[in-house]
C-alpha cells in the first residue's frame, strides 16, 4: 500500500491537513481536494515541509458544487494511474448561521457539501479506485448523530431543496446532525453497493478536536472566543488523522465494510434498546449509534434522493 494514492478533501485545515502530512509521511501521494487555492497552497507547502515530502498536489473542488465535483473527478481520472483512498473529510458547519443557503444546483448547503457531493464523487471516482488493489473509502462522521436517539428526531428530508426555507426555523446544528446521520446511512449502502467491486466504505465518529485556526478566523468573535475555551481541553488533529491512516490501511481492516468506528477504532454497533438505562449508555457511551441510521425506510429515501439529485445509480 507504500506510495498509494489518496485523495483527502478539504486537506488545508485541521483534521485534513493533519491527515495530509501523515500520509505524506508515510510515503503516499497527497491529492489535496479543496476549493481556496491560495489558501489551500499554503498548507500544501507546510505539509511538504513538515512531512518531507514532494508527493503532495493540490486539486481544486468545491464539493458543494456537482459542476466541480464533476471536473475534479476528470482531472483526476486524466492525471493519475488509479485511487485507493478516498476520505470525505471536508464538511459545511458554520458556527452560528442564521440563513438556510442554497447550492449551485440548489440544495441546502449542508447536504450538498456533507452528502449529496461526496455521494456524487465517491460515484464518479469508483472505476478509478476499482483499479487499486485494496481501494477504501472514509467517511468524517461525528457524535453529533447521538440526537437520534430522541425518537422525534428525523432528517427534514422535505426541506433540503428550500421548499420551507422561509417558514420553517433554521439551525445549521441540526441540519450538520442530519447531514451526518445521512452521511452514516450512504456509508451502510454503498458499502454494499460497491462490495462485488471489492470497494471498502466505512465511517469514522470523531468526537471533538481542537478547532483549527483556520476554521476559528473565519468566526464571529463571540464563537472565536468559544471555539478557543473549547479548545484548551480538546485534543490535537494528530490522533483523529492517525485514525484515518489506519482505518485506511492497516491489515487489521482490510476486510472491514459499511462499519462506524468511533474515535479508539472500535466499532460503533447499532443500539438495540432506546429507553432506560441502556439509553444513558448510549448517549454517554460511544459503542453504539441510533436504530435511525439502519431504518430501512430511512435509508432508502435517502438514497433515492441522492440517485435523483445526482443522475447516478
Ligand atoms: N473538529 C471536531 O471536533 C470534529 C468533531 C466531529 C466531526 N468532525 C468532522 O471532521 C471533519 C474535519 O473537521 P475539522 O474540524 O478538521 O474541520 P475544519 O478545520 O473546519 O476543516 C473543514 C475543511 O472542509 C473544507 N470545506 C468546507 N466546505 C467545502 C467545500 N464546499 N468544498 C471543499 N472543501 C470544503 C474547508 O475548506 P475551507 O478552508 O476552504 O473552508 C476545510 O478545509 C469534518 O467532516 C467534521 O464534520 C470534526
Amino acid at each position: 500500500m507504500k506510495e498509494g494514492i489518496v485523495i483527502i478533501t478539504g486537506a488545508n485545515s485541521g483534521i485534513g491537513k493533519a491527515a495530509a502530512i501523515k500520509f505524506a509521511s508515510e510515503g503516499f501521494r497527497v491529492v489535496m481536494a479543496c476549493r481556496n487555492r491560495a489558501i489551500s497552497q499554503q498548507a500544501q507547502q507546510e505539509i511538504a515541509a513538515v512531512s518531507r515530502s514532494t508527493n503532495i498536489d493540490l486539486l481544486e473542488l468545491d464539493v458543494s458544487s456537482f459542476e466541480s465535483v464533476r471536473a475534479f473527478c476528470s482531472t483526476f481520472a486524466a492525471n493519475y494511474p488509479r485511487l485507493d483512498i478516498l476520505i470525505h473529510n471536508a464538511a459545511y458547519l458554520n458556527h452560528g448561521e442564521k440563513t438556510y443557503k442554497l447550492s449551485p444546483e440548489h440544495i441546502e448547503l449542508t447536504f450538498a457539501t456533507n452528502v449529496f457531493g461526496p455521494l456524487l464523487m465517491t460515484r464518479l471516482l469508483a472505476d478509478q479506485l476499482g483499479k487499486s488493489q485494496d481501494p477504501r473509502i472514509l467517511n468524517a462522521c461525528t457524535t453529533n448523530i447521538k440526537h437520534f436517539f430522541d425518537p422525534k428526531r428525523k432528517i427534514e428530508f422535505d426541506n433540503l431543496q428550500g421548499e420551507f426555507r422561509d417558514t420553517r426555523p433554521y439551525s445549521v446544528y441540526k441540519m450538520y446532525g442530519d447531514s451526518k446521520m445521512a452521511l452514516l446511512m450512504l456509508t451502510f449502502k454503498l458499502a454494499e453497493q460497491l462490495k462485488s467491486r471489492g470497494i471498502k466504505v466505512n465511517a469514522l465518529q470523531i468526537n471533538r478536536v481542537k478547532i483549527s485556526q483556520e476554521t476559528i478566523r473565519k468566526m464571529s468573535p463571540f464563537w472565536r472566543a468559544l471555539a478557543r475555551a473549547q479548545n484548551l481541553t480538546n485534543p490535537l488533529p494528530s490522533g483523529m488523522a492517525d485514525n484515518y491512516y489506519l482505518i485506511c490501511t492497516s491489515e487489521q481492516y482490510k476486510d472491514a465494510t459499511g462499519k462506524l468506528f468511533n474515535h479508539r477504532r472500535e466499532i460503533v454497533r447499532a443500539s438495540t434498546r432506546e429507553t432506560g438505562f441502556a439509553q444513558l449508555k448510549n448517549i454517554f457511551g460511544s459503542g453504539s449509534y441510533p436504530a435511525y441510521a439502519t431504518d430501512p425506510v430511512n435509508v432508502e429515501k435517502i438514497w433515492a434522493m441522492g440517485s435523483a439529485l445526482t443522475g447516478e445509480e
